[in-house]
C-alpha cells in the first residue's frame, strides 16, 4: 500500500503553513506535480520553494506530471471537467505507479485547501475506491479565509447561510435567491459587473497572502471600476490574476 498526503499549503507562503502540515511535508519521499504549461506553473514554481524552504534539502524528489489539456471548445461544460478528471487521474496514477515504491509516500501540495475549488480529491477518487492508495488530506488556509483575514470581517452574519460559487454561475444566475452573502472564486471575467449593484457591498482581494496583494471594499456601484483597474494593473505586470470576494446584500427588513 501507498499513501498519498494532499496538503493545503496556503497561498504559497510558508507562515500560512500548520504545523500538520509542516509534518506531513517532512513525510513525504516523492512529491507529484501537475504541470500545465502556462502561466500556473508559476504556481508549481512556489510549491517547490516552499519545500525547499520548509524541507532544505532533504531526502525527497518532485515528479511533474504532464497535465492532459482540456477541452475548452465545447459548451459541454460538465462533461469536459468530467473527462478532463478522468485523463488526469490515469497519468497521475500511472506516474505514481512508476515513481513510487510500495511503502514511500506520495504528496501533493494543494493551493489553499483542498476542499475548496481543487480537484485533486476528485482526481484521486478512482485510486480511493480501488484501494490502492492510502489517501491522507492536511488542510491549510484558504484564499477564502485570507479574504476575511485581509477585510478583517467574519463571513457570515448572526444565523444567515454563505454560499461559495463561480464567476461563471454568478453571470449565468446573479446572486442565489434567499442567500445574501456570497463568496465568488474562479472569475476570469469580473462578474460582479452583471449583477445589480443596488444595495450590493464588495470585498474583493487579489494575490492574497502574496507579494501583490490588493483589497478594495465599498458599495459595489461605487468601487466596480477600481476593481478592475486594480485587476488589469497586476494581470498586465504579471501575466495573470488570482481574486476572490464576498458580496454582501442588504437584508430587507420585515
Ligand atoms: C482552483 S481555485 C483554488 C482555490 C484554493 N483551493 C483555495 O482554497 O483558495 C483558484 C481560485 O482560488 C482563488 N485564489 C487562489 N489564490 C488566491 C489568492 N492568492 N488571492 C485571491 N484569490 C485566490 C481565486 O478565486 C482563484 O480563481
Amino acid at each position: 500500500m501507498r499513501t498519498v498526503k494532499v496538503i493545503g499549503v496556503g497561498m504559497g507562503n510558508p507562515r500560512h503553513l500548520t504545523q500538520q502540515a509542516v509534518d506531513a511535508l517532512r513525510s513525504v519521499d516523492v512529491f507529484f506535480v501537475l504541470e500545465k504549461g502556462s502561466a500556473a506553473d508559476e504556481l508549481v514554481e512556489l510549491r517547490r520553494d516552499l519545500c525547499s524552504a520548509v524541507i532544505g534539502t532533504g531526502d525527497y524528489r518532485f515528479v511533474t506530471v504532464p497535465d492532459p489539456p482540456r477541452d475548452r471548445s465545447t459548451t459541454a461544460y460538465a462533461q469536459a471537467v468530467q473527462d478532463w478528471t478522468a485523463a488526469r487521474s490515469h497519468v497521475l496514477l500511472d506516474t505514481m505507479e512508476a515513481h513510487l515504491e510500495p511503502g514511500q509516500t506520495a504528496g501533493i501540495l494543494a493551493w489553499g485547501d483542498p476542499a475548496f475549488y481543487d480537484s485533486t480529491l476528485r482526481v484521486l477518487d478512482t485510486a480511493r475506491t480501488t484501494g490502492h492508495l492510502e489517501i491522507e488530506v492536511v488542510p491549510g488556509i484558504s484564499s477564502i479565509q485570507m479574504l476575511a483575514a485581509a477585510h478583517r470581517i467574519s463571513l457570515t452574519r448572526v444565523g444567515r447561510p454563505l454560499q461559495v460559487t463561480t464567476g461563471r454561475r454568478l453571470a449565468e444566475e446573479g446572486i442565489p435567491s434567499g442567500c445574501h452573502d456570497v463568496v465568488v472564486m474562479l472569475d476570469g471575467h469580473c462578474s460582479f459587473q452583471h449583477v445589480d449593484p443596488d444595495g450590493v457591498h464588495i470585498y474583493w482581494g487579489a494575490d492574497l497572502g502574496g507579494p501583490d496583494q490588493a483589497i478594495v471594499s465599498g458599495e459595489l456601484g461605487e468601487v466596480a471600476d477600481a476593481i478592475l483597474a486594480r485587476r488589469a494593473e497586476i494581470r498586465s505586470r504579471r501575466g495573470w490574476v488570482m481574486d476572490t470576494y464576498l458580496l454582501r446584500q442588504d437584508i430587507p427588513h420585515r
